[in-house]
């Protein structure tokens, strides 16, 4: 069924596009589209975008191990041997709060925890659901408790992945409606026992493609103890960017770079995120040395960012469940970068694309009245130091300002830019960088009136 802009406002009492966005919105629109054709935000699906910059955290029995989340299976362990595993998961240094702490000072709003991976072991109290849960454990607590309240006693919004693909559950295999109960009452508990989470972020249907995944009575579950989350469903590194379910509300891009999404025609707008990981895997990995930057980190978060998309940053805590040290550290020159462009509330996560686009990787998103352009390669980045092309600092042309800009100035140090403006284009006379500073991508604001 395709609702009209109008039609679903009143059906839904959400917000539209117009009411939440600033007057740069306008242009967003592909030229000739028709606003009607264009679907509303629900209110949940606006919070989300707003929020920008999220940290997947992937946690369980094989952190111990240290060989990354599918350890399990490529080292092809028996389930019995790998379950011994939860004889010694003491959760000693896993902390909600401090992971929240952590994920604030990185500038990121929201954090989503495996509650269970496909190795099936769940970090909350099943109730008796499955014998692997952390209450077999020498933990002795509900993680997911801890994570949920140390979450937002920090205002971080917490969210769950949940695995659907199961190793270690025979039901999987030969009990297909018994797993499929199993999922639910599972889901029940997440959605019932831990308050309000901001979304539940599954990931395995990709291992069955052609079951009946009964998505309609485990999205239905969500829908009805906890209307406010986000249903967000991972399709895959093959396939970023698809829906699939309707009351999936934010499509995923798996390691990839995510595109803009064309809303035209389609019956509900939904979001954008990408995941992405501190190196090659999502588990812990000890022997994994190839780490992104905080540089490459910035650089990921603007390209999402200009595609109107969240970065869903992951790191793996340790067997013990504390955050590694180069991710802490890298994640903290991330959330400087951030408070150096104005913090966690401001372009970085409430800037929208508004068809403002530059040479290159040059763009501009949309911020209240004004506009802020994100301008890259004035130096290489540390990545590619050796080769990397630098454009150096220099006149950045731009299109699509519709409005007039008063002044330009870098977020970074006030320093107020010539420019001139015709028409919707826009040439930024960029600066280099004063000796001692280089924040990768610079910003500066337009003041516009
Ligand atoms: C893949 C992997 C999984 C990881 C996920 C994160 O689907 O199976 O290990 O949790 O990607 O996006």
């Amino acid at each position: 069924m395709h609702l009209s802009r109008r039609e679903m406002m009143l059906q839904t009492g959400a917000v539209s596009l117009g009411a939440l966005a600033s007057p740069w919105l306008g242009s967003w629109q592909p030229v000739g589209a028709d606003e009607d054709d264009v679907p509303i935000q629900s209110p949940r699906v606006a919070r989300f975008e707003r929020m920008g910059f999220g940290m997947f955290l992937h946690w369980g029995l094989y952190s111990q191990i240290g060989r990354g989340e599918w350890a399990k299976h490529f080292q092809k362990l028996p389930t019995d041997e790998y379950m011994q595993l939860m004889k010694t998961f003491t959760a000693k240094d896993f902390s909600g709060r401090a992971l929240a702490r952590l994920a604030k000072s990185a500038g990121m709003r929201y954090i989503t925890l495996t509650s269970r991976h496909h190795d099936g072991f769940s970090l909350y109290d099943t109730r008796g659901l499955s014998p692997y849960d952390v209450t077999h454990t020498p933990a002795e607590r509900d993680l997911i408790e801890d994570f949920t309240t140390g979450c937002r006693e920090e205002g971080i919004v917490p969210m769950l992945y949940c695995t659907t693909l199961d190793w270690t559950d025979p039901r999987f295999e030969s009990d297909w409606e018994g797993y499929q109960k199993y999922l639910r009452a599972s889901l029940e508990l997440l959605c019932t026992e831990y308050g309000p989470i901001g979304g539940f972020w599954f990931d395995g249907n990709w291992s069955k493609p052609n079951a009946d995944w009964q998505t309609d009575r485990l999205y239905g579950l969500i829908r009805k103890h906890q209307p406010e989350a986000m249903i967000i469903n991972n399709t895959g590194i093959q396939k970023g960017g698809q829906v699939g379910h309707p009351e999936i509300d934010s499509v995923t891009f798996e390691r990839g770079r995510p595109q803009p999404i064309d809303r035209r025609g389609h019956p509900k707008y939904v979001a954008g995120e990408m995941c992405h990981t501190m190196n090659f895997h999502w588990g812990l990995a000890t022997r994994d040395f190839n780490y992104l930057s905080p540089a490459h980190v910035i650089e990921e978060l603007c390209s999402c960012r200009r595609a109107g998309a969240n970065l869903l940053m992951n790191m793996g805590p340790t067997a013990e469940g504390a955050a590694p040290p180069y991710e802490r550290a890298a994640l903290e020159r991330v959330g400087d970068w951030i408070e150096i462009m104005g913090g966690s509330n401001s372009a970085i996560t409430a800037g929208r694309p508004a068809g403002i686009d530059g040479e290159e990787r040059d763009f501009g998103l949309a911020v209240g009245d004004d506009v802020h352009l994100f301008v890259y390669d004035l130096t290489r980045t540390a990545d590619t130091q050796a080769h990397g092309a630098s454009r150096g600092a220099g006149p950045r042309k731009f299109t699509g300002l519709a409005r007039p800009v008063k002044r330009a100035t870098w977020l970074d140090n006030g320093e107020e830019l010539k420019l001139e403006q015709s028409g919707d284009a826009l040439t930024l006379h960029a600066t280099k960088y004063p000796y001692g500073t280089n924040t990768v991508v610079r910003v500066a604001r337009l003041t516009t009136g």
